[in-house]
C-alpha cells in the first residue's frame, strides 16, 4: 500500500507533470534545509516520488517494519470491536472519508464489515494521486460492488471543506501513523485544520504507533536489506536529478536513532568525509561525520496524543489496539 505524507501541498506520486511552482519550492525547501544550523535538513515529504513510493512498498513487507501487519491485524482481526468502538447509529447515513487510502488493503476489511452489518454509508477517498485513486476504485469495484464509492482527487482539506456543507456526518479515516512524520506541533496544526473542516459528532480514526523499546522500533529503520537507507538515499537522487545537484551517494550512510523515552524516531544521512555538495550554483561543505535530518517518526500513547488534542475541540473516544500491542488506532470524535 502507497502510504503517504499528512501535509496537504506535497506533491507525493503524481503522475501529472511537474510544474515549474513544484519545483521552484522543492529547490527552495531544499537549500533552506541544507542552510540550517547547526543541523542541516530535509524534508521527508519530499520522500514519495515514483522511487520512492515503491521502496516504501518494500518497506511495509520487511520483516522487521512491523507497523503495517499490526494495522493490518486490527482491521482484519478486530473488524467488529473497531466498529463497535466507533459508535455509528445504523440510521444515519454516513460519509466516511479516508486521506491517502493507498491500496485499501486495511479499509476493506472495514469496508465489508460495515456493509454486512447493515450500516449506510459512502466511501470517499481523498488522494493526490488519481492514479492510486483509480487503482483503489478497480480493486473495491471487483471486491466489494455493493459498495457507493467516489474518489476525490486533490488537497484534503480542500475536499472536506467541501463535504462539510453536506451535512452528512462523517468518520474520517488517517491510517498507518501517517501522522508519525510531523512534529508534535505540526500534528496538532493538522488537527485544528481537520476539525476546522468537521461537524460537531464527526469522528476520526487515528492510526498511530505506539511508543515501545528501541529492540523493536531501531530495525523498523534500519533494515537488514539496507531497503531503508535506500528509501532515505533516494531524496538525494531525487535532488540530483531534478534540481542539478551533485550529492556522491557513496560518501553519505543511513543512521536510525530512537529516544524511547520520548517516543522519537529519527533518521539521519551522515557524510562519510569533509565534502561540498553543489546546488543550484550553491555550495554546501559538510564536515566528518556532519549529518543531515531526514524524517521524523513520532510514536504516540495517551498522554502524547492527549497534549497533541490539547486545545482542539477533538477528544479521545476510545482506542483498539492490535494483539501484540504495537499499535493503536484511536477513535477520535468532535465536539
Ligand atoms: C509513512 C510515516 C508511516 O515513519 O514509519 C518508513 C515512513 N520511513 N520507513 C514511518 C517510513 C522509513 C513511515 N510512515
Amino acid at each position: 500500500m502507497r502510504q503517504k505524507e499528512i501535509s496537504s501541498t506535497k506533491n507525493s506520486n503524481n503522475s501529472s507533470p511537474k510544474t515549474n511552482t513544484d519545483n521552484k519550492t522543492f529547490l527552495a525547501d531544499v537549500l533552506k534545509g541544507l542552510s540550517h544550523h547547526p543541523q542541516k535538513t530535509l524534508s521527508s515529504k519530499y520522500f514519495y516520488d515514483e522511487k520512492g513510493s515503491a521502496l516504501f512498498r518494500k518497506i511495509m513487507a520487511l520483516p522487521e517494519y512491523y507497523l503495517t501487519r499490526a494495522e493490518m491485524d486490527i482491521f482484519q482481526n478486530k473488524t467488529a470491536e473497531l466498529i463497535t468502538a466507533l459508535e455509528l447509529d445504523k440510521a444515519i447515513n454516513y460519509d466516511l472519508v479516508e486521506l491517502g487510502p493507498g491500496d485499501g488493503t486495511k479499509t476493506i476489511h472495514l469496508l465489508k464489515g460495515l456493509l454486512e452489518q447493515g450500516y449506510a454509508y459512502n466511501y470517499l477517498p481523498i488522494d493526490i494521486s488519481q492514479h492510486a485513486l483509480d487503482g483503489l476504485a478497480d480493486m473495491l469495484e471487483e471486491q466489494v460492488p455493493a459498495l457507493s464509492v467516489k474518489a476525490l482527487q486533490g488537497d484534503y482539506f480542500e475536499k472536506l471543506g467541501i463535504l462539510k456543507s453536506a451535512q452528512r456526518p462523517k468518520v474520517v479515516l488517517v491510517l498507518g501513523s501517517n501522522i508519525g512524520n510531523l512534529s508534535d506541533a505540526e500534528a496538532a496544526t493538522f488537527i485544528r485544520q481537520l476539525s476546522d473542516n468537521l461537524n460537531p459528532g464527526d469522528k476520526i480514526l487515528l492510526g498511530v504507533d505506539l511508543i515501545k523499546p528501541k529492540e523493536i522500533v531501531l530495525p523498523a529503520y534500519d533494515d537488514k536489506q539496507g531497503i531503508t537507507a535506500a528509501f532515505n538515499m533516494n531524496l538525494l537522487e531525487r535532488i540530483n536529478h531534478e534540481l542539478g545537484a551533485d550529492f556522491d551517494l557513496s560518501q553519505f550512510e543511513h543512521q536510525a536513532v530512537y529516544e524511547e523515552k520520548e517516543g522519537l524516531a529519527s533518521s539521519y544521512l551522515v557524510s562519510k568525509t569533509a565534502q561540498t555538495v553543489t546546488i543550484d550554483g550553491r555550495s554546501f561543505r559538510f564536515a566528518p561525520g556532519e549529518s543531515i535530518h531526514m524524517e521524523i517518526s513520532r510514536k504516540y500513547n495517551d498522554t502524547v496524543i492527549k497534549q497533541v488534542l490539547a486545545g482542539t475541540d477533538i477528544h479521545i473516544q476510545s482506542r483498539i489496539l492490535d494483539s501484540r500491542e504495537l499499535f493503536a488506532d484511536y477513535v477520535l470524535a468532535r465536539s
